[in-house]
């Protein structure tokens, strides 16, 4: 059995590591869309209730999911229940106890309440996980930047690295979706087993996506061509990369949705067509003990250290990442050639002046 994506995929993509890559608009909240219906649909059918789907939404875009597909949604507009920012770890204890499949929407909490939330989920995820696991990881690159821009992106991205790095013997898989492939963390970007790339036309961005094609072991100008199929991509059309895992390079077309996909721009002058949507009702059954306050997760956060009181790691403690590029050896040589240029010219600066 394999998954129907407008291309066959193996179900064995729920313990692996994907990345959707493009600009803004090109279609990666979508295909996500597409690989979350065709995942849900799969454990549906197959009544598989060790499987789960869990996705993180810091932009409010993947509720639509439930116009389908009973999968209970935490925070956003549409949420069953309001998201606590504190409540990433019990969360991650509830879905692995209980075996469910879950949204976090994050759209209505600010970007260091979603990186407490979700590098909390992470972390515990990657303890007690052990079944296949798939996350979707909306917006990547917020969570697992290649510069830690603040002290809770170091916290994120050490989550990050973790199940991307480490979670595939616990049966954790995860697919990042970033429009700014040149700012993802490359430690983490090196390790995907396949990437779907949609049309992208900024030159950070094609120059980090041609040195991750070079992993490929392919020729230049075999590069050069797929840089500029890239670059002329139509919407729903993209670059599946998998040199490794799939022993795949080509263009695919990603097939149209049957759930709502609420991520397209609203229209000036034109009515929200969402308001129309009608999502499955579900009972709150298994999130109950949340609601009713038996599960205290409002803990206190203690000064310096990232999580709880009760244990967890303290900031001393967070692995450091060590830069990764991409061809290491190319850039290295290029920064010897611009130092030996620099040192040329002040000795012919000084030489004149003397
Ligand atoms: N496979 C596809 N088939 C049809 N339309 C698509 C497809 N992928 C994207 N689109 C269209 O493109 C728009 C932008 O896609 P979206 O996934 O929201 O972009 P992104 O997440 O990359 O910013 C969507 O609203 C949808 O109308
Ligand atoms: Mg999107």
């Amino acid at each position: 059995m394999s998954l129907q994506v407008g291309t066959e995929i193996p179900v064995g993509l729920f313990n692996k590591r994907l990345a959707i890559l493009a600009m803004q608009g090109a279609g990666k909240t979508y295909t996500a869309g597409v690989f979350e219906e065709e995942m849900l649909d799969y454990m549906l059918e197959t009544n598989n209730n060790n499987a789960k789907l869990l996705i993180i939404d810091p932009v409010g875009a993947h509720w639509g999911i439930r116009e389908k597909f009973p999968i209970h949604i935490v925070g956003g507009d549409h949420g069953d229940i309001e998201i606590d920012y504190q409540s990433g770890r019990l969360f991650a204890r509830l879905v692995s106890d209980g075996n469910l499949s879950m949204l976090f929407d994050l759209s209505k909490i600010d970007q260091e309440e979603s990186l407490i939330f979700t590098t909390d989920f992470l972390n515990e995820l990657f303890k007690i996980t052990n079944s296949p696991t798939h996350i979707i990881l909306e917006e990547a690159d917020m969570f697992a930047p290649q510069r830690n821009i603040s002290k809770q992106h170091k916290f994120s991205n050490a989550a990050v690295d973790s199940i991307v790095r480490r979670g595939r013997g616990r049966g954790l898989g995860m697919t990042m979706i970033t429009q700014r492939p040149a700012v993802l963390n490359k430690n983490v970007l090196s390790q995907v087993d396949a990437s779907i790339i949609h049309n992208i036309n900024g030159r950070n961005d094609l120059k980090v996506i041609e040195e991750y094609l070079e992993q490929s072991g392919k020729d230049p100008k075999e590069i050069k061509e797929l840089i500029s199929k890239i670059m002329g991509f139509q919407k729903g059309q993209g670059l599946l990369f998998s040199p490794g895992w799939l022993k795949r390079i080509e263009v695919i077309n990603i097939r149209k949705r049957f759930t709502y996909h609420a991520g397209a721009e609203p229209e000036l002058g034109k009515a929200d067509p969402a308001r129309h949507v009608k999502l499955i009702e579900l009972t709150l059954g298994p999130i109950i003990p949340f609601l009713n306050g038996e599960i205290p997760y409002n803990q206190e956060v203690e000064e310096g250290t990232h999580i709880r009181k009760n244990g967890w790691m303290k900031e001393e403690e967070v692995p450091e990442i060590t830069e990764y590029h991409f061809g290491n050896k190319k850039k290295t040589l290029r920064s010897l050639g611009v130092l030996t240029i620099g040192i040329l010219f002040l000795w012919s600066i000084i030489t004149i002046l003397s």
